[in-house]
């Protein structure tokens, strides 16, 4: 295991890729290859977070997030409490602010929050003793999906710098877009954004990437494609004709991504619309679609996250 002990992770949440280095970023994925060993393991528990209190908060809906920060943070030992928002006080009334401090009571040691309003993590991170872990907030910025998307393309393809990435799709309303553009460019990837005007807005291109309209142009000698859902929750209004006519366009099939390299990696954060934004075939073939894999690197670098911000506290004890 990579233990990355020499040097001290210099933040106290995790809110956003936006804050974080280049040596920031590369740490956690150096940190996050450890942990995918060990979970390949019959063993798979540490103890390195015994004692810590982590408790998952998550306004939206989510089965891999949620899930697989629930896994990391019992695999490296910590108490890890799932609060579910239908059944708390949130429902009688309680604010945002008002929920955090009352967690904040019970000294927990790691907050990860999801939450519909952009900031709205950043806003509660104000409120609290603990580290907290930006789980996804409206369409600003959702950082271990990023992270875990990286991951996955370093170890499947060797290297970031350099690779034509392709993220297609609902790109207006995507904090996983968002985050990845952040994460990518930094590390020296080349990104275009591809999807209708509607969803691909041509001012996305002040975030130093290519923006296409064009599903055959965008995708032209692509290393990596990254297809995302129609986000239709924060859509007010019709942004598409209809999602048969969007799947006729942006819909990835095997014959649109003729146009990619031939070993071109068919990425997608989940959950998936079938016959919307990816063919199911595209979706399934073992050789070109690494959407498993990114749900195997979640776990990972959920790990990673956990331990390198709560090595100040552990060291502290
Ligand atoms: N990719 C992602 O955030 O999935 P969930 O909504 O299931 O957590």
């Amino acid at each position: 295991m990579s233990d990355g002990a020499a040097r001290p992770f210099p933040h106290r949440h995790l809110l956003g890729i936006e804050p974080l280095s280049r040596e920031d970023i590369l740490f956690l994925l150096d940190l996050a290859d450890g942990y995918v060993e060990l979970n390949r393991r019959p063993e798979k528990k540490l103890g390195l977070l015994r004692g810590l209190t982590q408790i998952n908060l998550f306004f939206e809906s989510s089965t891999r997030t949620r899930t697989s920060f629930e896994l990391a943070g019992k695999r490296l030992g910590a108490d890890v409490v799932n609060m579910s928002v239908s059944t708390s006080a949130i429902k009688k009334g309680e604010t945002l602010l008002d929920t955090a401090m009352t967690l904040n009571a019970m000294h927990p040691d790691v907050l990860v929050v999801r939450h519909a309003d952009s900031g709205a993590v950043a806003l509660l991170a104000r409120h609290v003793a603990c580290a907290v872990i930006n789980g996804g907030d409206g369409r600003h910025e959702h950082p271990t999906q990023a992270l875990l998307d990286a991951l996955t393309i370093r170890r499947r393809k060797g290297r970031i710098e350099g690779l034509i990435v392709a993220i297609c799709g609902d790109i207006v309303h995507s904090r996983v877009a968002r985050s990845n553009i952040l994460l990518l460019t930094r590390l020296g990837a080349r990104v275009r954004l591809v999807g209708p005007p509607t969803l691909v807005p041509p001012a996305l291109a002040a975030y130093g990437v290519e923006v296409h309209h064009d599903m055959r142009r965008g995708l032209r000698d692509a290393d990596i494609v990254m297809m995302l859902r129609l986000q239709t929750e924060r859509m007010r209004g019709s942004f598409v004709p209809s999602t048969r006519e969007y799947f006729r366009r942006y819909g990835l099939t095997w014959e649109k991504l003729e146009v990619a390299r031939p070993d071109v990696l068919v990425m997608h954060p989940g959950p998936m619309n079938r016959g919307v934004e990816i063919d199911g075939v595209v979706a399934d073939d073992i050789h070109r679609s690494a959407i498993l894999d990114q749900v195997e690197m979640g776990v990972a670098v959920r790990m990673a996250c956990l331990d390198a911000l709560t090595r100040r506290l552990r060291e502290a004890a």
